[in-house]
């Protein structure tokens, strides 16, 4: 759970059901944050904030307690918004109200919906910077699920219409050299002549005025089989990470393995064949994207997201003032022209999380001693099957 407006004093973030005994520094958390805020295309926001989580509760001597986990980060940017966000009753109206609603922003539904005429009662929380509280609670998720040899890793492959193509199976190795070649990419791309054609067609945008989207891919390599379910709609695996991931504020598509390109190919093309090798069963394909009848395959889980481009424009869009009913330019806050690559990076947190959930709910157990004796049993009894 996350609590916080863009420009309120902080963030706060609660994550219960990590087990006792995980070592947790606040680097850790701090070293993700970090790679949250980088990305060619972000706005003057990022500049401001250098984001730090301290850790309040639920970790003791750099080893998590077993308790919530509660963190908080500050906005450096609430420096400059006591007053328009304060708290207090005697602050009213020391601020002006936005009342020419973005499109393609919660603004307009929002405000209709909470009864405000004060948009940035709205805006204020739809933001994107709440994500880097999930990115700070990714981040402990992550560490956990490392414990397993689980990675999780991502990179982007497209932004506008410059788009890397790479086939649909992949070793593990080879996903998490790409996530790492993207880790030294402005725009998180593996490919290094795609990504100067991306920080190209960013620099357009941002002359034009305009913004972008594009897709990128998170994968978790390591994972065992049998994580989720096939009994229970919402206990399918890919059900939960598609809301995850579909939890990002502007993504707009998600797809699994093959996904949407599946559709096109005929049952022969897109079974992963089972067979069976040196005392292991084995698939030589991964169009599943490591998951069959919501349960993980032991394959790499390979997701896929697509980001709209970003809604607020330099050269305002079109819009209708909420109190006057005129026709007006939509409101301008300082924005991002491409944020993908930073929406990769929370993806990687969200799928942490799902994957962290999993973990904990298949193998159980209050201390990581616990946990780790269950899972161990397990792949003991796999290696029998
Ligand atoms: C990392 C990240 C940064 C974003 N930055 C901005 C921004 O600077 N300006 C903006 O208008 N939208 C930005 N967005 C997108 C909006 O938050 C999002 O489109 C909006 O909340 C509307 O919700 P919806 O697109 O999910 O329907 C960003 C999204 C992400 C994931």
């Amino acid at each position: 759970m996350t609590a916080g407006e863009s420009h309120g004093k902080a963030l706060v973030g609660i994550l219960e059901g990590i087990p006792a005994g995980l070592r947790v520094s606040a680097e850790d958390i701090n070293g993700e944050l970090k790679r949250r805020q980088g990305g060619y295309g972000r706005g003057g926001r990022m500049k401001i904030e250098a984001d730090c989580a301290e850790i309040i509760s639920g970790i003791r001597w750099g080893r998590t307690l077993g308790s919530p986990i509660a963190l908080v980060i500050e906005n450096k940017d609430w420096a400059n918004w006591s007053s328009a966000m304060s708290a207090d009753a005697k602050d009213e109206g020391r601020g002006e109200p936005v009342t020419r609603p973005r499109p393609g922003h919660a603004d307009l539904p929002g405000a209709m919906k909470y009864a405000t005429h004060d948009i940035r009662d709205i805006l204020e929380r739809s933001s994107a910077r709440e994500t880097a509280m999930r990115v700070a609670l990714g981040a402990v998720a992550k560490k956990f699920i490392k414990e397993f040899n689980i990675t999780v890793g991502s990179y982007v492959l497209q932004i506008g219409q410059v788009k890397m193509e790479r086939p649909i199976t992949a070793s593990a190795e080879h996903l998490i050299s790409l996530h790492e070649k993207a880790e030294s990419s402005l725009t998180r791309c593996p490919d290094n002549a795609l990504t100067g054609k991306m920080t190209e067609l960013i620099d357009r945008a941002r002359e034009e005025g305009n913004s972008l989207g594009g897709v990128f891919e998170v994968f978790a390599a390591g994972v065992p089989v049998g994580l989720g379910s096939h009994v229970q709609w919402d206990r399918r695996l890919e059900a939960g990470l598609a809301q995850a991931l579909m939890s990002i504020q502007a993504i707009k598509g998600v797809e699994v393995g093959a996904g949407f390109s599946a559709s096109a190919l005929s049952g022969r093309e897109v079974m992963d064949e089972i067979d069976y090798e040196a005392g292991r069963f084995r698939r030589k394909t991964n169009n599943a994207g490591g998951i069959e009848g919501g349960m993980t395959n032991g394959m790499p889980v390979v997701l896929r997201a697509a980001m709209k481009p970003i809604p607020t424009q330099a050269r305002p869009l079109k819009s209708v003032d909420i109190n006057t009913k005129e026709a007006v330019s939509a409101a301008y806050e300082r924005s991002d022209v491409c944020a993908v690559p930073a929406a990769s990076v929370i993806g990687e947190a969200m799928v942490s999380l799902v994957i962290a959930g999993a973990m904990a709910e298949k193998f159980g157990g209050d201390s990581m001693e616990e946990i780790k004796r269950n899972y161990n049993s397990y792949l003991e009894y796999l290696k029998d099957f």
